[in-house]
């Protein structure tokens, strides 16, 4: 069974998945070069059915990962069940900019054999964390964001292939929104900037203004809403094709923060998050009696709250999807589509998120030519790295399909030795030019994992912050948040095998079989895609080499 799934808004995304297993998935940002863009991702649709080679009409389904879905989409899909006739909204958007496709627009037309069914965005959520997390027993799966098709929180039972909603909240219950009015408040874009907000905590103290963003929180306890925030209402600002929300409490967060200072409201927040995320979800785990639990939803791109999460002690299995954000949705929608069918078809863990565009050599090797770029080839391009990494060298490492989700898992990313600790600051004002309290995170080889971290769980996707042993934090300093914990990609050979074995020579020659690993983009760019964009981040940034494929690109 093929379904193509297709999300519309903050993070337009689409995905393919074949029999339960997400076969491609991609979102729009990426190939419109827009970051988080949210208007309709026809060459996100056009890339996964040119992955399936697959025509429309052999789909087996189209799902959409809304129960409202954009009127946009009636313009290149032709025809919705359910009663809506997106095509027909669409008209009545005649003549507003933007509702009118031009003639060269693509129109993927769905003949009626083909059902087009409608997922609430949080079952789309529930299901791209349930149906990923590679067991159909009975477990809890939450699903926190800002909103989406009236819901911001939700608990479901996952269960012999099932999903089922245990508890519903409004937009008064948003997380989501709390934790991006402080984004907003310090500065930052709200739906962007919140792991900014994340890393700045860890510089702060919460102490002086702890209880002062107790208006803007919703409350918890015992598993269920005790008093909603006063946030107010958001409203939208778009700029570039992508939406930014506005919270009018943003404002009298900003007066926090001149009276306090940003890092000690940034700390109070990630408290506040911790502390009510857990008053929802724990009673639920104990009213379950289960001990597995599988996460989505934007909220869940908290790293810290995902460690306090496993810190509990409560959980056997602990599950995040890692494109937890609005772009996973596409898939999600997919997989419930692809499971509703079939309940008791195998569950597939993710072995990899490499489910994006990939590039043949002979594809890099004539855009390289054609720009008149010198380059040299190799044999063994893992090697290669590992031994420029060794001569401390920042080294673009662009291999195979691109990930899906926000972060650079080994495909699209940028790489430097974790030590000395001034590497950090290295990258930040030469290659990255972010802001200094943001940290890097490492990738290592899956044998050495209990060498440099404490308790952690073999997580290969970076959604969870584990501490660094106290042993370890000198051999790698330049990964270590000033808490004194990372959050790793915990890299295994029969999951990304050419990944594995750089970092496996790189610790042969330097000792440590970690490197510091962080995403291919130049700052405010999404995640690199094609060589022309690896090619115009390497020339707009301090990078010493760019190993793209069997291909080598060097600065003198
Ligand atoms: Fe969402």
């Amino acid at each position: 069974m093929r379904v193509l799934g297709i999300h519309v808004g903050h993070d337009s995304s689409a995905a393919l998945v074949e029999d339960g297993r997400i076969v491609a998935a991609v979102a729009e940002e990426r190939l419109v070069r827009v970051k988080h863009y949210a208007g309709v991702p026809i060459r996100a649709i056009d890339y996964c059915l040119r992955v399936g080679n697959l025509r429309p009409n052999e789909l087996d389904a189209v799902a959409l990962a809304s129960t409202q879905p954009s009127p946009l989409l009636g313009l290149v899909l032709d025809r919705l069940d359910d009663g809506r006739r997106l095509a027909a909204r669409a008209r009545d958007l005649a003549g507003v900019p933007g509702a009118t496709p031009p003639l060269y627009v693509p129109r993927f037309i769905v003949p009626a054999s083909v059902p087009v069914v409608c997922v609430d965005h949080h079952l789309a959520h529930a299901a791209s964390a349930y149906y990923t997390s590679g067991r159909s027993e009975r477990q809890l799966v939450v699903t926190l964001d800002g909103a989406g098709d009236g819901h911001s929180t939700c608990i479901w039972r996952g269960d012999g292939g099932r999903l089922e909603p245990l508890l519903q909240l409004d937009q008064r219950a948003s997380l989501g929104w709390f934790y991006g009015a402080v984004t907003e408040g310090l500065g930052w874009w709200h739906g962007d900037g919140e792991g900014k907000t994340m890393g700045l905590a860890a510089y702060g103290d919460a102490g002086p203004c702890h209880g002062a963003l107790d208006r803007f929180r919703p409350k918890f306890a015992g598993g269920d809403l005790v008093e909603p925030h006063q946030l107010g209402q958001p409203a939208a600002w778009t700029d570039r094709g992508a939406v930014h929300w506005h919270l009018p409490s943003a404002a009298a967060i900003r007066e926090l923060a001149a009276v306090h200072g940003g890092a000690a409201v940034a700390a109070e927040a990630q408290r506040v998050l911790e502390e009510q995320a857990l008053a929802l979800i724990v009673p639920w785990l104990e009213r379950e009696e289960v001990d597995a639990l599988s996460c989505a939803g934007g909220v869940f791109l908290n790293v810290k709250l995902n460690q306090r999460m496993w810190a509990t002690g409560r959980l056997r299995d602990h599950h995040v999807f890692p494109d937890a954000g609005d772009s996973g949705i596409a898939a999600g929608a997919a997989l419930y589509v692809s499971f509703s069918g079939a309940p008791s078809q195998p569950f597939w863990p993710l072995g990899n998120l490499a489910l994006g565009p990939d590039y043949t050599n002979d594809e890099i090797r004539r855009l390289l030519e054609e720009r008149h770029l010198p380059f040299r080839s190799v044999v063994e391009p893992s090697g290669e790295a590992a031994r420029l990494l060794a001569e401390g060298k920042v080294v673009g490492w662009f291999q195979g399909r691109s990930e899906a989700g926000p972060r650079a898992l080994g495909h699209r990313s940028i790489l430097m030795a974790a030590r000395p600790a001034s590497n950090k600051d290295l990258l930040n004002a030469r290659v990255k030019r972010r802001e200094a309290f943001r940290p890097y995170c490492p990738s290592l080889v899956a044998a050495a994992r209990d060498r440099y971290l404490v308790g952690a769980r073999d997580d290969p996707f970076m959604t969870t912050a584990f501490d660094v042993r106290a042993d370890a934090q000198s051999r790698v300093p330049a990964v270590v948040h000033v808490d004194g914990t990372a959050r790793p990609q915990i890299v295994h050979r029969e999951r990304e095998p050419q990944f594995w074995q750089l970092i496996s020579q790189y610790g042969d020659i330097a000792g440590d079989p970690l490197v510091l690993n962080t995403s291919l983009n130049a700052g405010g760019e999404p995640l690199a895609v094609s060589p022309q964009d690896a090619i115009r981040c390497f020339f707009d940034s301090g990078m010493d080499a760019l190993v793209m494929g069997e291909l080598v690109l060097e600065k003198r």
